[in-house]
């Protein structure tokens, strides 16, 4: 009976957590890696785009588009909502949440007010698609 509870539970926090997520569209604005580097300047405090340095204050970001968030291995900071999800971080959704991180997800752990200017998240993205791109040894 409790683990019926349980189950229920789990299934109703996991139907919200995915209900939080907004209607993404599929295109984004053309945006400009070298611009976007300066544009992850604030977020490089707390993440590190390259894979063989690890963890800081926020989760390592290497190979991030295609993951489920929240997974990361070694990573301990994650909120519930996070720790909970079921979706894949593609560039649009990433776009849509970082225009506001903490009204999309209000019980997250990252403490950034996100990049509300379109341009900026748009090059940002472009960034962060080349910086997090998992290398392949020849
Ligand atoms: C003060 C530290 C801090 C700053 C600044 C910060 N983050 Fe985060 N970030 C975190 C933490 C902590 C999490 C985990 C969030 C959670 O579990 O709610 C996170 C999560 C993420 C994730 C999801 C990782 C995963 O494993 O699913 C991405 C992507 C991300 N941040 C990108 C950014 C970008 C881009 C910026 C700059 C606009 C930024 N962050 C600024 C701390 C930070």
């Amino acid at each position: 009976m409790l683990r019926v509870v349980l189950l229920i539970s789990l299934a109703l926090f996991a139907g919200v957590a995915q209900a939080q997520l907004p209607e993404v569209s599929s295109t984004l604005p053309q945006g400009s890696a070298e611009r976007g580097r300066l544009v992850f300047a604030p977020c490089r405090t707390c993440h590190y785009p390259e894979a063989y340095v690890g963890h800081n204050n926020g989760p390592n970001l290497s190979g991030i588009f295609g993951m489920v968030a929240g997974k990361q291995k070694g990573f301990r900071y994650y909120s519930e909502t996070f720790a909970q999800a079921e979706f894949v971080w593609t560039p649009q959704l990433m776009y849509a949440w970082l225009e506001s991180p903490m009204e999309m997800f209000p019980d997250t752990t990252m403490m950034s007010l996100g990049v509300p200017d379109p341009q900026d998240r748009a090059d940002l993205i472009a960034y962060l698609l080349q910086a997090t791109a998992v290398q392949v040894e020849q």
